[in-house]
């Protein structure tokens, strides 16, 4: 692959570009000229990484002439794999980039969630611990959502650099292993440290193999649920193909590793037993003066903020469809400078909280870029706190605000804001009975009683109740009845007889009528007439948006899988690899990859 001719796009130096034109505004968005397409910090994050080593591997399985080439994943969640792997190491290696961080060669421990100032935790064993904490933080606890886990919306026509939306692995792992790894003698600590040139060492495949596995266990494993949402599933990139051909694919396509003819080994998972605990239980946080939290404000010490939580009770419905997240938003900084902040929650001492601790929420960070649309970055982060509260609260004290710490730890940061918001993407595509807390919020549920006919010179009234079986014992003093049609007669009208309707809000009064968990996809209305004839036209439900601007998410389901069989050559640890080819070398491991399915698309 190096040595093909740079003008050839399978050649390493362009497949390396591919990735540079991706991130530092190479393209434009279809329709929309002046604004730059970016696969970072967003929900494109995953499947364009997962679309790129594909045809990387493809393009390297052809110019190998083995069909059954898997890329090696660099297994830094494993305590074996938390060093550089001594594959990249040999200097006469085409896998050897000397643009590396020196001090970082091995037996030196990777550090899971470094910045530049601040040096890993020693010795050896701690920092092992430590980003088993970590991981387990991003896999699990901050990882309780589509959006929280994948990253947030990006939609054509959003502006670049939408406020950063990178889900939790974007964020750390992701980021920090790319900085430790770069080489902090060079500008913008290139190769690694920086997107532009990251993809020229090699290990950046190792690494993105690795970040795509975390993807399939967030999904395989632990239950993480993809998003259903249209404009995600219809995202599409052009790569060039092992063919030299370019070739458009879909977000959609990619959502199943085995379709594209890889799975990767199946190995233990430590960081599942390494769950933080509280350090303190049961703090108690008393709200400073409002006066002192003025935004924006520097992040040029340590920052106390008091969040006041807009619920603090919930019902577990709305627990399940909402999760509590806080964010932290309009962080900008310098784009040519790494960042990192670290942010804990209701932590009295920061000096002696770790990722062991609950109350570590994650840290801010990103890596330098050399070419930007904006000089400064905008960006934001966000922590879900559900369970994290949960574990920090004294029994049965539920607190309304919680205190946030942010405690920078390199570059320059401004902060303009840190509030609470709900985020409802892991009930999306539930059914319509059930809405989640966006949709209640854009859309009201409303009984309409409709074509109501009635002679116009007489008085009518009805009365209307729901779920009532015994209207007689009904009163307005209960919740069963809704209301009446009323009219009083009219001297002169253009028509004889009236037409009407009637319509009545049914969602609050469903909630206090319905027995806890059970939620009933009908309702009974009954009409008891009092005075005058009534001809009734139609009884339905419709959604009434008028009250807000927010459109309905949409709830379509993904595309039936295809199943025809493939066979899967595992992706192997980098570690192993060298005996996994020499053991195929061998013909000791039979793997072959069903291929052509993109040539279709
Ligand atoms: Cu596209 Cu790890 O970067």
């Amino acid at each position: 692959m190096k040595q093909l001719p740079t003008s050839d796009p399978r050649s390493f130096m362009q497949q390396a570009d591919v990735h540079c034109a991706y991130c530092n505004g190479g393209y434009k968005q279809k329709g929309y000229s002046n604004v730059s397409f970016q696969v970072h910090r967003s929900w494109l994050f995953f499947p364009f990484h997962r679309w790129y080593l594909y045809f990387f591997e493809r393009i390297c399985g052809k110019l190998l002439q083995d069909d059954t080439f898997a890329l090696p994943f660099w297994n830094y969640d494993s305590p074996s794999g938390m060093q550089i792997p001594a594959m990249f190491n040999e200097s006469s290696s085409p896998l050897y980039d000397r643009l590396r961080n020196q001090d970082h060669l091995p037996p030196v421990v990777v550090d899971l969630n470094w910045g530049s100032r601040v040096t890993g935790i020693s010795p050896d064993k701690n920092q092992i611990n430590y980003n088993l904490n970590l991981m387990y933080k991003q896999m699990i606890t901050n990882a309780t959502t589509p959006r929280l886990f994948m990253g947030q919306p990006y939609r054509a026509g959003d502006e670049y650099p939408t406020s950063s939306g990178s889900g939790s692995i974007e964020i750390a792992p992701h980021i920090p292993v790319h900085a430790w790894t770069g080489d902090p003698k060079q500008h913008f600590m290139e190769n690694m440290g920086t997107f532009y040139a990251a993809a020229r060492d090699p290990i950046f495949y190792a690494h993105h193999a690795n970040i795509d596995r975390l993807w399939n266990i967030w999904v395989n494993n632990l239950g993480g649920k993809l998003f259903s949402d249209p404009d995600w599933l219809e995202s599409s990139f052009v790569f060039y193909n092992e063919e030299a051909k370019p070739v458009t694919v879909k977000v959609k396509d990619c959502l199943d590793s085995t379709r594209l003819g890889y799975v990767y080994e199946d190995i233990d998972i430590p960081w599942l037993d390494a769950k933080p605990t509280p350090r303190r239980r049961g703090v108690r946080i008393v709200a400073i003066s409002q006066a002192t939290q003025v935004f924006p404000t520097a992040l040029d010490r340590v920052l106390d903020i008091i969040v006041t939580r807009p619920k603090k009770l919930r019902s577990k419905e709305e627990k399940e469809e909402a999760e509590e997240v806080l964010l932290i938003d309009g962080i900008e900084y310098d784009f040519s400078k790494q960042v990192k902040f670290d942010v804990y929650l209701n932590e009295c001492d920061v000096e002696l909280s770790t990722p062991a601790n609950t109350e570590f929420l994650g840290s801010f960070v990103d890596v330098p870029y050399h070419k930007h649309p904006t000089s400064m970055e905008k960006g934001s982060v966000r922590f879900p706190l559900s369970s994290v509260l949960k574990e920090l609260q004294g029994s049965d004290e539920i607190s309304g605000i919680v205190m946030v710490t942010l405690v920078p730890q390199c570059g320059d940061a401004t902060i303009g804001s840190v509030m609470i918001e709900f985020d409802t993407s892991k009930s999306s595509g539930r059914l319509k009975k059930l809405r989640n807390t966006k949709e209640k919020e854009a859309a009201e549920e409303v009984l309409l009683i409709g074509g109501i006919e009635n002679d116009c010179s007489k008085q009518v009234k009805f009365d209307v109740y729901l779920n009532e079986c015994d209207v007689e014992l009904s009163m307005p003093a209960n919740t069963e009845i809704l209301g009446s049609f009323v009219d009083v007669p009219y001297h002169r009208h253009p028509t004889s007889m009236e037409k009407g309707s009637i319509r009545f809000s049914i969602f609050s009064m469903l909630k206090e009528l319905q027995r806890t968990g059970d939620i009933s996809d009908v309702v009974m209305v009954t009409l008891a007439l009092r005075c005058g004839d009534v001809t009734i036209g139609g009884v339905m439900i419709e959604f009434d948006t008028h009250r807000a601007r927010g459109e309905l998410e949409g709830s379509q389901a993904v595309e039936p899988r295809n199943d025809r069989a493939y066979k899967h050559h595992p992706r192997p640890k980098a570690e192993e690899s060298k005996a996994t080819l020499a053991a195929r070398k061998a013909g000791l491991i039979q793997m072959a990859g069903e291929h052509g399915m993109l040539h279709g698309l």
